[in-house]
């Protein structure tokens, strides 16, 4: 573990998410505004060369854990070769994808041999006329297939990520925890957070006290897990389930005091925060020519100057910050 790693808080990050692309199969209301976003033109993104080099300098300083995010990392072109690459470097443990499942069952046999171990799929409704009107497009069944798929192909758990909003999909919460009775998932309730574009209202925002309530309501003997101290989320079983239920409350319970994620957008910026505007570019400097002592450099400048953690929920939703879309969550 290298000093690059390690912020002025003294927090170490061994998790850095990487986006792929900006485009996406979807247009989920929550991500993105209905015109699109301003795409950064192919030949400004990150190669699969820039993106090897870069994740094998994190992984060298200490990196174990790579999600590789979007937009929809599906449907990059080479995004095959580019997991066999990174799930070669050595000292990386988890190679982790976040999807929206859309064409998943057919590519993840292909994934799991070049070495995706990890697997999230984001779902929001379990109603079909629903699906389409949250993402403004058609496949509901085809991401309901891809969990079976991944579950299948022997992914433990399979992770499913549900943004929670009221009045639109909050009347779901215990169909969603009911599919923990039989399956091996862990179904993830996501606070509704503030992005460029996506029309944040605190009324949508359904707190994470409001929805375990609900979910204790319906179930008894609901219990909390042992969270790891970097974890996103909160964990909890509900007795004789097979599968698990979890709570990421990034508005109500921050929980950035163990942070341990770096973020690597498509463009090759690289972000420290999930909500602090900063970025750096780190594609420029390799497109000049510098050599990976200059690379650290500029990294571990940046990681230095990460905040302890980000500003209350209203500051938030007034940042300026990109679109959900270039950041991948
Ligand atoms: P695991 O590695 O499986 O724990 O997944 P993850 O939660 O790290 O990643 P995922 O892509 O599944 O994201 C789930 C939710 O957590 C999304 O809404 C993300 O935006 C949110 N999330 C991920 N990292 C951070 C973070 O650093 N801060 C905050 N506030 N939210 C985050
Ligand atoms: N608030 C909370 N979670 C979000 N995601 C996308 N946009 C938002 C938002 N505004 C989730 C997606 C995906 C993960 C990467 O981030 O559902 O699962
Ligand atoms: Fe696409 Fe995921 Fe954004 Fe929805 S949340 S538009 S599926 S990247």
């Amino acid at each position: 573990a290298s000093d690059m790693l390690i912020d002025s808080f003294g927090r170490f990050h061994n998790y850095l998410r990487i986006s792929l692309t900006e485009r996406c199969n979807l247009r989920c209301h929550y991500c993105m505004p209905a015109e699109g976003v301003e795409l950064t033109p192919n030949s400004q993104l990150l190669s699969h060369d820039e993106i090897v080099r870069l994740a094998n300098l994190f992984v060298t300083s200490g990196v174990d854990k790579i999600r590789l995010t979007g937009g929809e990392p599906t449907i990059r072109k080479d995004i095959e070769d580019i997991c066999l690459s990174l799930s070669s470097l050595k000292g990386l443990k988890t190679l982790a994808m976040t999807t929206n499942g859309i064409v998943l069952t057919k590519k993840l046999p292909k994934l799991k041999e070049c070495g995706v171990n990890a697997i999230n799929i984001s779902l929001d409704t379990l109603v079909p006329a629903k699906f389409e009107f949250m993402t403004r497009r058609k496949g509901h069944e085809r991401v309901m297939e891809s969990i079976d798929a991944a579950i299948e192909l022997g992914y433990n758990p399979v992770k499913i990520n549900c943004v929670v909003m009221r009045g639109l999909n909050d009347d779901e919460i215990c169909d969603f925890v009911e599919m923990t009775r039989e399956k091996p998932i862990n179904v993830r309730f996501i606070e509704f957070m503030p992005f460029d574009g996506n029309v944040w209202n605190v009324k949508k925002l359904v707190p994470y006290a409001e929805m375990l309530d609900r979910v204790r309501q319906r179930f008894k003997n609901v219990q909390r897990l042992k969270d790891h101290p970097a974890d996103t989320a909160k964990n909890f079983v509900v007795e004789g389930h097979r599968g698990t239920v979890s709570f990421i409350t990034s508005m109500t319970e921050h929980f950035c005091a163990g942070c341990n994620r770096l973020r690597l957008l498509a463009d090759g910026n690289f972000k420290v925060c999930l909500f602090g505007p900063a970025e750096v570019s780190l594609r420029d400097p390799i497109r000049a020519g510098v050599d990976d002592l200059g690379l650290k450099e500029i990294i571990g400048a940046a990681v230095k100057r990460k905040k302890a953690a980000h500003a209350g929920m209203f500051d938030l939703a007034k940042t300026t910050n990109r679109p959900m879309i270039h950041i991948g969550g």
